[in-house]
């Protein structure tokens, strides 16, 4: 499997390429199914959120699916009611509620196991199919909030009035996506992503002595690799080896090979053309996506990837050029 290669560092003619948020609102294919199923439907029904799933491999040819979810599926498999407008919104829950939370049990999130057995059997053998789930703290935030937010100023006031608390709230979350993320390896996943969205608000400390941690823990002892994304937080690179992972994803924000030199070359790496790039045209796609790929250089160990999720009003040829870019390099 390419994308396993490249974890493993070891040399291929060009790295291998999936994106975030690959299945989704900019692929035609994807919308259909979404005018005959909501996304809560698509996502609990497993033969849809498979077939979703597989929709962008088929069409670009890609090296890796990522199963059809969202980061806050599990959560509400430990009884918590979310909807997805489409963000997701739900009512507040405090660190009280949060540190009470239940184990997680594995038969609530049997659907997800399902998608991803029947992804893993529809698809090529050297394409890995990805599991995720997101890092406690990128959960921690929109269960404090109720929902997205500009500022999250609820949970960062939170942080600071109440760190015990909320470290006890971390890890409850931790040990729940410890289990998530070990069943969908049980079902068939060859690598698992850890979505961190939110963790660049935070100072380096916090990083280092709460969200860091519970992401570490999320990901402890699990029987195959995992890559960890931290968007949004140069200041971070330094300190991502409070996580252990295999392999690191970071957004556009540095050029890679400067990302690369801070995280440490001998560690994988994943991205990072800009999502905005694809918003452009065929020949400017085309020239950013051999940057990204210059940058990488003769280094083992990079997957190629956007430096954050596709952005819905996307153009599937500009897709096309960035795949085919990737795909001609050597
Ligand atoms: O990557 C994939 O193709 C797999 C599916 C996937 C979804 N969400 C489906 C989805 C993944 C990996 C996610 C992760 C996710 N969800 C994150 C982490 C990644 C990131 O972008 O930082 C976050 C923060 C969420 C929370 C979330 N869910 C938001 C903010 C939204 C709103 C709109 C959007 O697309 O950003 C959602 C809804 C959602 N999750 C959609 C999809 C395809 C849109 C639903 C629709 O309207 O069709």
């Amino acid at each position: 499997m390419r994308l396993l290669d490249a974890i493993d560092r070891k040399p291929l003619d060009r790295p291998p390429i999936w994106f975030m948020r690959q299945a989704g609102r900019y692929l035609p294919e994807y919308q259909a199914l979404r005018s005959e199923y909501s996304f809560s439907e698509a996502v609990h029904n497993p033969a849809v959120a498979a077939e979703i799933t597989l929709q962008p491999v088929r069409r670009f040819g890609l090296d890796a699916a990522i199963v059809f979810a969202d980061i806050m599926t599990p959560l509400e498999a430990l009884g918590i009611p979310i909807e997805f407008t489409p963000g997701p919104t739900l009512d507040p829950l405090p660190l009280e509620a949060i540190v009470e939370l239940p184990d997680l049990d594995p038969e609530s999130v049997s659907g997800v196991a399902e998608t991803v057995a029947a992804v893993r059997e529809a698809l090529d053998p050297n394409v890995a199919v990805i599991g995720f789930a997101g890092a406690p703290f990128t959960l921690l935030v929109y269960l404090l909030e109720g929902g997205g937010s500009k500022t999250f100023a609820v949970a960062r006031a939170e942080l600071r009035r109440r760190p015990d608390l909320a470290e006890q709230a971390l890890g409850r979350l931790a040990a729940a996506m410890q289990t998530y993320l070990g069943v969908q390896i049980g079902a068939g996943a060859n690598v698992v992503q850890l979505f961190d969205s939110w963790v660049g608000l935070l100072p380096v400390d916090q990083f280092v002595t709460l969200a860091g941690p519970a992401a570490d823990r999320s990901l402890a002892s699990l029987p195959a690799p995992a890559i960890y994304f931290a968007p949004h937080g140069p200041h971070l690179l330094r300190y991502l080896e409070t996580v252990q992972a295999d392999v690191y994803g970071v957004d556009w924000r540095l050029p890679l090979d400067e990302a690369w030199l801070q995280i440490g070359v001998d560690t994988p790496i994943q991205g990072n053309l800009d999502p905005a790039v694809l918003l452009t045209d065929p020949e400017t796609v085309r020239a950013a996506t051999r940057e990204v790929l210059g940058r990488a250089g003769d280094w083992p160990g990079h997957i190629f990837n956007l430096g954050h999720g596709i952005l819905p009003t996307t153009s599937v040829e500009n897709v096309e050029a960035m795949v085919a870019a990737v795909k001609e390099y050597r």
